[in-house]
């Protein structure tokens, strides 16, 4: 049986993968209901990805600026818009700053969690509160094998810690307490409007800039890459017909170490962007920086068992996805320079509020 939803909360939407799956929402899946996008705007946040969708669709597209710490503001939400179910991908989501700074990864990452299912507990006919995760929390893996559904969970560092401590609250208000859940576990995701905090936009933005592109310790860690577009579609699918209380591992089936995306970008930015004026190649650029603490060494993950229940498998192939970001983010100059000077807080501050930044 296929899930239906007429108001569907997506937490998180201001962010890399909120973003395009509220755009996926909207431009591809035909889904006919609203979309209340429910998000702090954190540095991470940037509701200026979504100006299209607001002019297009001001009926079916709905921002709400707020915190899934507060539990009030989530309910009254929640009641508000008669929210029917939740796509929940809010979260603190950068493994080095989790490192630096820890506290906003476990409050916003598992309190706020436990504050949006307590919230849903609440709502009569509920349908469903999807949880996105990550590969992450499984830990690392030798040089082969897969991570499936029933690995164990072996989180290294405090942002995979704190999805892991997340995961299982959804678990548990699945089985104890009989909500309506779906999870998915995916791998590392690229595409438009990812913070140029993450690997790939960051080297893409230093090699069109000729910075250093800095890679961690050998360079030879392996993740397994999935355009962000394949995961949207997988997310929505689970949501409509995966089954309850089930987790759905994502994968790219697209391994790579470091250092070949790296050199990958380079060549793509000297093919697509002015060359540098010192003529250099932007391989050259290329700086061996110290290793992440505690960094994982391999991610790999069997997306057989999405295959088999729903017919779900990546579509895009890295050479084709990294070329298409490449080309959005050269595309995208203002985006980039918004997001990089915190000009977008005052553009949004405009938008939702209509006055600029005090
Ligand atoms: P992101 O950092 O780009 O966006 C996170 C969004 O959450 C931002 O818009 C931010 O403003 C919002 N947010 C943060 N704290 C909040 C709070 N307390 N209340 C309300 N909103 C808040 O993250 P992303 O890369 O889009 O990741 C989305 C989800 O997918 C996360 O749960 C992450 O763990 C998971 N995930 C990401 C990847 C990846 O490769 N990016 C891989 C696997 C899983
Ligand atoms: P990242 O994009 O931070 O994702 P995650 O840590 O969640 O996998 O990093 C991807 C890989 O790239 C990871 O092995 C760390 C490495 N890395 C670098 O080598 N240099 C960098 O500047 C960054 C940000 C990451």
């Amino acid at each position: 049986m296929t899930r239906i939803f007429q108001n569907l909360l997506v937490t998180g939407g201001a962010g890399f993968i909120g973003g395009n799956f509220i755009h996926y929402l909207f431009r591809e899946a035909g889904f006919a209901g609203r979309v209340v996008n429910f998000d702090a705007l954190t540095y991470a946040g940037n509701g200026e990805s979504l100006s299209d969708i607001a002019r297009d669709f001001p009926d079916r597209y709905v921002f709400v600026h707020g915190d899934i710490r507060d539990a009030e503001t989530v309910r009254a939400t929640l009641a508000k818009y008669g929210i029917d179910a939740i796509c929940h991908f809010a979260a603190e989501s950068h493994v080095d700053r989790s490192i630096l700074a820890p506290d906003d990864f476990v409050s916003t990452n598992i309190v706020g969690t436990h504050v949006l299912l307590s919230a849903a507990r609440g709502v009569k006919d509920f349908k469903l509160f999807h949880h996105v995760s990550t590969d992450e929390v499984f830990g690392s893996l030798p040089p082969d094998g897969f991570f499936r559904e029933d690995t164990p969970y072996a989180p290294n560092s405090p942002y995979s810690a704190s999805k892991a401590a997340s995961d299982h609250l959804v678990r548990a208000a699945n089985r104890t307490f009989g909500l309506p859940v779906t999870m998915t576990n995916c791998s590392n995701n690229y595409g438009p409007y990812q913070f140029p905090e993450k690997l790939i936009p960051l080297i893409i933005l230093n090699a069109l800039e000729g910075k250093p592109l800095p890679v961690y310790g050998d360079g030879l860690n392996i993740r397994d890459w999935l355009f962000v577009t394949d995961h949207c579609r997988a997310i929505w699918q689970v949501m409509r017909e995966g089954r309850d209380g089930e987790t759905y591992n994502v994968g790219g089936r697209n391994e790579l170490t470091n250092l070949e995306v790296v050199r990958k970008i380079c060549a793509l930015v000297d093919a697509l962007a002015p060359a540098l004026p010192d003529g250099r190649k932007r391989e050259e650029l290329i700086t061996f920086v110290k290793d992440r603490p505690g960094h994982d060494r391999r991610y790999a993950i069997d997306c057989g068992k999405i295959a088999r229940e729903l017919g779900w498998t990546p579509a895009t192939a890295w050479d084709g996805g990294f070329e298409a970001t490449v080309k959005w983010y050269l595309g995208n100059p203002a985006w980039v320079e918004h997001v990089r000077s915190g000009a977008y807080r005052d553009w949004l501050r405009r938008q939702y509020f209509g006055r600029p930044q005090a």
